[in-house]
């Protein structure tokens, strides 16, 4: 069945957390946080209804159905075995980075991310009273690659215990290549550092270079998290999976969730991510046509209009990464001009980390009707910063 994204849904009033955040501000086009505005695949939205319907909503647990569908998913879509008891839930990849942090680091230690990379891991990492250690991407100007060198300088690093890889990377867009992986393994592996595989963008992948689950890489000195959310638009059911082969470290990790008192599944959750995973594979087929339509599309208008302006073109992910530095104000500045002059809210780049300053991260998970109105007025914008 042919999905028709253009279909405009009024999230206006919905609770949104996209849609219903911005103050003062009525007329305004969300280009930030990493949820699309597209419906759901039918198949999830009739599981949803059929749940709905036998209206008793106790307590939830995993059924087999669920663990099965995890892991053939892994199988079908990304050709790598797992076995379902390498398998734990979390009612998000946070949640599940924060227990992580408890189960493997203590207060003072150090945690190593690859940045700019997604705000939350700094988040997360402080809020727990760990340090943050940066291994900055290189940036050359078209692309991001890894510092090898730097990398295996910090994780040798003694107060380093865990490093949390993001692949494909939030906001680059970069899907990280095998032997990429394999030489961050072995890097690890050396100086007895637990690596984090935050997989959350893994099925928005475009015709470029592959996505390689780390944990076909080694599921051992891993864990990978992972979660239908991004891929079939699902956030708010809040669910979300730990994946590793190692035993220890799946009993280290169940301990921490207890200890916060993780909630057990919400019981929509578990039908959205059996459905989604099951059938929604056509759905997610079309979406990527879609999407990568709207990357070119926001490519193409800005490398025609702003050449100044230099677009990273994503090989994943919704989100575009933009280099804003030859407008000359910082990324704050550009961000809240964009919103109060124009209407529009994006993600300002200083809050991926300093190497994100001057940048711009904008969410084109949206109908192509609204990505153009949202380019239409950062042009504005920006033509009346001149
Ligand atoms: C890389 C990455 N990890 C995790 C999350 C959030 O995951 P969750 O909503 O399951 O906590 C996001 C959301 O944008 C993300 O981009």
């Amino acid at each position: 069945m042919k999905h028709d994204f253009d279909e405009v849904v009024d999230r206006k009033n919905s609770n949104s957390f996209k849609w219903d955040t911005t103050p003062h501000i009525e007329d305004v086009i969300p280009m930030w946080v990493a949820d699309m505005d597209f419906k759901a695949a039918d198949p999830i939205i009739r599981a949803l209804e059929k749940r709905l319907r036998h209206g008793v909503f106790g307590y939830a647990h995993l059924p087999d159905a669920y663990y099965d569908a995890e892991s053939n998913w892994w199988q079908k879509r990304h050709h790598c075995r797992i076995e379902k008891e390498w398998i734990v839930f979390s009612p998000g990849v946070i949640a599940a980075l924060a227990a992580i942090l408890q189960a493997f680091t203590e207060p003072g230690d150090h945690v190593l991310i690859q940045s700019p990379v997604y705000n939350s891991f700094y988040s997360t990492i402080t809020n727990n009273g760990r340090k943050i250690m940066e291994n900055e991407l290189i940036n050359d100007g078209l692309s991001y690659e890894i510092d090898f060198d730097d990398f295996e300088a910090k994780a040798s690093d003694k107060r380093v215990k865990l490093f949390i890889l993001c692949n494909p990377h939030n906001p680059v867009g970069k899907v990280w290549k095998k032997e990429e992986l394999e030489r961050l393994s072995e890097i690890c592996l050396k100086h007895e550092v637990i690596v984090v595989a935050d997989e959350i963008h893994r099925d928005l992948v475009f015709d470029g270079p592959p996505y390689v689950p780390f944990a076909s890489i080694d599921s051992t000195n891993s864990i990978t998290c992972t979660s239908p959310s991004k891929t079939f638009n699902l956030a708010g059911l809040k669910m979300a999976n730990m994946i590793t082969a190692n035993e220890a470290y799946k009993k280290k990790i169940k301990q921490a969730l207890l200890a916060n008192g993780v909630p057990d599944p919400n019981v929509f959750g578990v039908e959205a991510l059996i459905a989604a995973y099951n059938e929604g594979e056509e759905w997610l087929d079309q979406l990527l046509v879609y999407l990568k339509e709207n990357r070119d599309y926001f490519v193409s208008f800005l490398r025609e209009r702003f050449p100044g302006l230099k677009v990273i073109v994503p090989d994943s992910t919704y989100l575009m990464w933009v280099d804003c530095r030859s407008a000359g104000t910082g990324s704050e500045e550009l961000s809240r001009r964009l919103l109060e002059e124009a209407g529009v809210r994006v993600n300002e780049g200083i809050i991926y980390g300093n190497a994100g300053e001057g940048f711009i991260r904008f969410n084109i998970g949206c109908t192509r009707a609204v990505l153009a109105d949202g380019l239409g007025r950062f042009e504005q914008a920006i033509a009346a910063m001149k």
